[in-house]
């Protein structure tokens, strides 16, 4: 490590969960991310819920399908997820030997934290005879309790790739679960957990909403509940919101999502209205505050001082790299 002490980095890391270094307020951190990309043949890989600078630098920006698939065939030597831990952590199953970084690792999930896995395999261990879904939005130790990851691009055609007759628990997200139910016609038992920025618009303010813009179209990621979801023209994961909106041709949509993804929106179709759903209260709760955590400094400094990193224990990640690669196979079967 350069010019700190990696004792008194790593207790930083320890307490804060990320790098906190001071840094010159002329650097330039968009031609040094640069310079440390060239230097170090290092990766990022950007969720479209990063801040809008975060994602300008990223070398890939997509959703937790497109991010998995990426990490999967990368041949650089540091992968830097922009992301959240579940994301980091799936880019380490699939890279054992490669350095992970994740610029803050409290960089968490509400529906990773809803589903602890000792209550899990219990849940698990009631239904003998169902397979496992498990949405990839899970810790590695739900992954290894797993038969097969799912993202919301993917998550339909898996459970349809599976016979009739074969019963499921799909965790960890009931209302995702709820909307494939609905969509497969299959009878799935849901674990009951949620995400917090999904969970948070509010159907009264979109109703108001479409009212002062009656042209606009609704589009709605399948995290979202069920009154919301029944209000949506359009439902998709992240990437399929963002192809719909350059598609499609209307010139207004109300976004139903977490608000990093209007970035692209907007860069894509710069002609186009894009309004954020309203959430209950006045928060800025439709900002996702895990992936908020992450900022360019931090970027800047992960790749600078390579930590904080993700470490994992190989039997764990043994056991979690099997329904991830079942994943990405049946992805690949259909050319998702
Ligand atoms: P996708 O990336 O699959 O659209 O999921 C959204 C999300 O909430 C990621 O944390
Ligand atoms: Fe988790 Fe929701 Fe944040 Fe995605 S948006 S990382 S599901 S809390």
């Amino acid at each position: 490590m350069a010019d700190i002490h990696i004792e008194a980095a790593k207790k930083n890391i320890e307490q804060k969960g990320f790098l906190d270094i001071e840094i010159d307020v002329n650097l330039d951190l968009f031609s040094e991310i640069e310079r440390l990309k060239k230097e170090k043949n290092a990766i990022i890989l950007a969720h479209y819920y990063q801040e809008p600078d975060i994602q300008d630098v990223a070398d890939f920006i997509g959703d937790s399908l497109g991010l998995a698939q990426q990490a999967e065939k990368t041949k650089a030597d540091i992968i830097v997820f922009a992301g959240v831990h579940f994301m980091a952590e799936t880019a380490k199953i699939l890279n054992p030997h490669k350095k992970v970084l994740l610029p803050d690792l409290k960089a968490g999930c509400s529906l990773a934290d809803s589903a602890p896995a000792q209550l899990f395999k219990q849940f698990r261990d009631k239904h003998p005879d169902h397979i496992v879904i498990s949405y990839i939005n899970c810790t590695a130790e739900i992954k290894a309790l797993s038969d097969i990851i799912c993202t919301s691009s993917n998550a339909q055609k898996i459970i349809e790739s599976l016979p009739p007759e074969q019963k499921i628990i799909f965790a960890p997200d009931k209302n995702l679960g709820a909307y494939l139910k609905k969509k497969t016609g299959r009878d799935m038992v849901l674990w009951n957990g949620a995400c917090i920025v999904h969970e948070i618009f509010s159907l009264e303010k979109i109703t108001r909403l479409k009212i002062r813009h009656p042209k606009a179209k609704v589009i709605a990621h399948p995290e979202c509940e069920e009154p919301v979801l029944r209000v949506a023209d359009f439902i998709g994961s992240t990437t399929s919101l963002l192809k719909y909106s350059m598609q499609d041709d209307a010139q207004e949509y109300i976004v139903a999502t977490e608000t990093g993804i209007l970035h692209q929106m907007q860069k894509e179709s710069p002609h186009k209205t894009f309004i954020p759903a309203p959430p209950e209260n006045m928060c800025a709760c439709n900002d996702c505050p895990y992936m908020k955590l992450n900022t360019l400094e931090k970027l800047y400094l992960c790749m600078e001082y390579e930590e904080p990193q993700i470490i994992m224990d190989e039997n764990l990640r043994a056991a979690a790299l099997k329904p991830i690669q079942r994943m990405l196979e049946i992805s690949h079967r259909y050319g998702l």
